[in-house]
């Protein structure tokens, strides 16, 4: 009997062994809802028994068992300047789509991280095996590194719907006939004007890729990881290899959250995995709110980046003027105290978002049409009004519009007017309500949940020693050959020949004939 226990012991504990993974997850960036992102990531893998080490800027007071954080919240110190203030954007003040700009901040980000004395003293040891690395993708390729370095798979997290440049990084470009660039509002089909506009695009960014971006990421991996080689007395690999040999791109999308795009076989869509399919209860005076509010709620907030009480106070009194006319309830996510507030508007610092999408009092949500925000108001099916500020709010906003549970309303000083105009339309139309509702049942009509796909493709790559038989053969051939350019110049060829050889011909008989 003794013997059995023993055996039965050794037995579970093998195969928890062989089971549970070490895995690397690196979020670096130091805004909130990327910290959603990769939180939600470690949060899947401790679930299903891995060992996460977590390179982070938002480290835990308590991590739980079988996490160990790496802080980098000195990276905070890079982003002060640039954190998106709603007045200064609503004045011009502030651009954000500047791709050169935004590479050379991503760039620093990187050499901020990598530069960490806490990353420093993780990748310094050289007895520190991981079984795969998981990174956030943000505009930036030399992360893939580390993978190298361990020997392990690499796995990228796409925040956002399948684009070009994440595409590209396992499979090949899209046609810009109908896949649109990262920043760009046009919804396919498109007209001639837009369809050339989409291909300047691609090209511009496509040759800032290959000249510019590219030969920084290779430069940055020798300078900063390649002495980790050295230290391990291997040679540094080639950047090219080291980078062409992605396993597999987790990607925040979904679609129905924006279109039917083409995907390579190591492409695997996972939009909603942040969201917890047991929503937390709301707070006891929340609940009560919400559970009184007979004309329904209206939820308010500007995301967790930007901040409504940034916005001139001429704005802010429109804004209140407008909710206090409404027979509905308005919670409104703003940061700081307002006097005399209208009966019917309640304001607070902190929103527990899911909690209050979920409840069935909850008739609209306005927001800035972030990437989390817009996943989530279509996971709980509510209609939406859209105010998006900068990066891909745009997008995300005219695709709720095209998909027909949203309306745009700008950022402006006269919103307060536009607001309650698409107010009024959003609630007396049923249309939005329904068409958000059989999006959420698109959305949620999937064989398996997003945080068991999540779980299952990283131990699929770690299982299969980085997935090899999942990566496209069309990352590997070169454009003269997709094209078949060679073909082409070889026809071009023997039509030139032909022409050339034809006039000898012709010219020799034309002299024949006049010497006859
Ligand atoms: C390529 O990836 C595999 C695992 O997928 C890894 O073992 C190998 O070291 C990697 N090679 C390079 C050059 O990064």
């Amino acid at each position: 009997m003794d013997k059995l226990v023993l055996w039965l012991f050794f037995v579970t504990v093998a195969i928890n062994f062989c089971n549970a993974y070490k895995l690397l997850v690196v979020f670096p960036f130091p805004a909130k809802s990327h910290s959603i992102l990769g939180d939600n990531v470690v949060r899947h893998l401790l679930d299903a028994e891995h060992e996460v080490t977590y390179i982070t800027p938002f480290p835990t007071k308590n991590p739980r068992k079988n996490l160990v954080q790496i802080d980098v919240s000195e990276n905070f110190e890079l982003f002060a300047g640039n954190i998106p203030n709603i007045t200064l954007i609503l004045n011009n003040k502030m651009v954000f789509n500047d791709p050169v700009k935004k590479f050379k901040l991503f760039t620093k980000l990187f050499e901020n991280t990598i530069t960490n004395v806490n990353v420093v003293k993780l990748l310094s040891d050289t007895n520190q095996r991981f079984d795969a690395v998981v990174a956030e993708w943000m505009f930036y390729d030399t992360y893939s590194g580390l993978s190298s370095l361990y020997e392990c798979p690499f796995i990228w997290v796409s925040t956002i719907e399948p684009h070009s440049l994440i595409l590209s990084l396992i499979d090949e470009n899209t046609n810009p006939v109908y896949v649109p660039d990262i920043m760009s509002s046009n919804i396919p089909p498109y007209g001639f004007k837009q369809r050339v506009s989409e291909l300047y695009t691609q090209l511009r960014t496509l040759a800032f890729k290959t000249f510019y971006a590219d030969v920084a990421c290779k430069e940055d991996f020798e300078s900063f990881i390649g002495p980790y080689f050295t230290m391990r007395n291997k040679d540094i690999p080639s950047f090219y290899d080291v980078n062409g040999n992605i396993s597999l791109i987790l990607g925040n999308s979904h679609v129905s959250l924006g279109q039917a795009t083409r995907l390579p076989q190591n492409y695997i869509p996972i939009a909603g995995y942040h969201i917890d399919s047991n929503v937390k209860p709301l707070p006891e005076d929340l609940k009560n709110l919400l559970d009184n509010s007979k004309s329904g709620l209206i939820y308010f907030s500007m995301g967790s980046n930007l901040k409504s009480k940034d916005l001139p106070d001429e704005i802010k009194r429109g804004l209140l003027k407008v909710f206090g006319e409404l027979k509905q309830t308005v919670l409104w996510k703003f940061e700081e105290v307002v006097s005399d507030l209208p009966e019917n508007v309640h304001i607070v610092q902190w929103a527990p978002q899911h909690g209050i999408l979920a409840h069935p009092n909850c008739i609209l949500f306005i927001t800035h049409g972030g990437h989390l925000s817009t996943t989530e108001t279509v996971h709980f099916g509510k209609p939406v009004i859209g105010i998006p500020v900068f990066a891909d709010q745009f997008v995300n906003i005219e695709r709720a519009v095209n998909k027909g549970f949203a309306i745009r309303v700008s950022l402006s000083y006269t919103m307060a007017d536009d607001l309650k105009v698409a107010i009024k339309d959003v609630l007396n139309d049923n249309k939005y309500k329904e068409r958000a509702k059989e999006l959420s049942a698109i959305y949620h009509d999937r064989p398996t949940s997003p945080d068991k796909e999540l779980v299952h493709w990283v131990q699929h790559v770690v299982r299969t020693g980085g997935a090899p038989h999942l990566r496209s053969p069309a990352f590997l051939v070169p454009v003269y050959q997709k094209y078949y350019l060679d073909l082409l110049a070889l026809i071009l060829a023997i039509i030139i020949l032909l022409v050339i050889s034809l006039k000898r011909i012709l010219k020799s008989k034309k002299k024949e004939n006049i010497k006859k």
